[in-house]
């Protein structure tokens, strides 16, 4: 039986980074390679047997500093099924003082010979401090308010699924985009690759810098699902609010939650993502969250596994000695 997966593809020198901190600094090339590299472990993992053996050997650290659920788990499954041996170092937030100690702690994991660290910390800027101080390749898996890379990269993945081609797709970002490291990854990838990208959020959830994104913002929900593609809803990232931001969650799921009734604004065939997770009966209804021909929900939980293993199996390829950076 010949494998589904290549084995070092010719491309990968088509990747020239040492780490993944950000999708700013990528060129629409490398995000669209990194997307063809996921193809092969989209088929593996539909598979019963899901294990590829090129990492056999390879240390992966996952460094959690902040919560998560999904984003750990797939990158740790992502490790494992590449046969990787995965470490997983979780650390509540509050346990965790910035400055020195984050830097402690990168000469801790440094010093282990990790070949690759994932990091997710609350604080934008950590992850790149810490990449300047290890010598493995770095994944940023979400840095405060700044980037998520892999999520704008398995979502770009998941909408090419459904939507083949992203110039002039209508992509429509609502929810606290003001805190979102999804939305500003999403921006910089989706746009990139030639989409329209719409963001809505009340005005307090509405970032300063809009203006300087190759975006259009709208405070009406409504104006801003017209004749949308694709519409992304994003949690109230309560636990990074300090003072009062929405009057409440009710009075918020009247202004800026996606009903039933407000999806018909979009296209007909519009399709729905979110990254997780949920608060249903507040940015997102059940019955559009659910709908089997429109939600692309758990479709963009596949996808990170693929991404993941993807990005991974890139980075890690000049410490196998495969073809590595330029
Ligand atoms: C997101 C995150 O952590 O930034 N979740 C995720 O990674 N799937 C979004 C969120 O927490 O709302």
């Amino acid at each position: 039986m010949t494998s589904l997966v290549a084995s070092y593809p010719a491309g990968s020198a088509a990747f020239p980074h040492r780490g993944l901190v950000g999708i700013a600094g990528l060129a629409p090339h490398e995000i669209l390679f990194l997307l063809d590299e996921a193809e092969q472990w989209v088929k593996l993992n539909r598979l019963p047997q899901k294990h590829d053996n090129r990492l056999a050997g390879l240390t992966i650290i996952n460094a959690f500093f902040e919560n998560s659920t999904r984003t750990l788990l797939s990158f740790e499954i992502a490790g494992k099924r590449l046969g990787a041996d995965v470490v997983n170092m979780q650390t509540a937030q509050s346990s965790i003082k910035k400055g020195e100690t984050l830097i402690d702690t990168a000469m801790t994991l440094n010093a282990m010979h990790a070949d690759a660290i994932v990091i997710r910390h609350g604080s934008s800027g950590a992850v790149q401090l810490i990449a300047d101080k290890v010598s493995c390749p770095v994944l940023n898996a979400g840095d405060g308010q700044h980037e998520h890379p892999t999520q704008a990269l398995l979502d770009a993945l998941t909408i090419r699924h459904a939507k083949k081609d992203f110039n002039g797709l209508k992509v429509t970002i609502c929810g606290d985009i003001l805190h979102s490291r999804v939305a500003r990854s999403n921006v910089l990838c989706l746009t990139s690759l030639g989409a329209e990208v719409r963001l809505c959020a009340p005005p307090a959830l509405m970032p300063a810098e809009i203006e300087q994104m190759k975006v259009t913002p709208f405070l009406d929900f409504d104006a801003a699902l017209e004749d949308a593609d694709v519409v992304m809803m994003l949690r109230l990232q309560m636990e990074r609010m300090q003072g009062q931001f929405i009057p409440s969650p009710r009075e918020y799921h009247h202004l800026y939650g996606l009903t039933p009734e407000r999806l018909a604004k979009a296209k007909p065939d519009a399709l729905v993502m979110h990254p997780g997770p949920m608060n249903r009966g507040v940015e997102i209804d059940s019955n559009v969250a659910d709908m089997a021909d429109r939600s692309l929900i758990t479709r963009q939980v596949e996808m990170g596994v693929a991404i993941r293993m993807a990005c991974l199996d890139v980075l890690t390829r000049k410490v196998r000695g495969a073809e590595g950076w330029t």
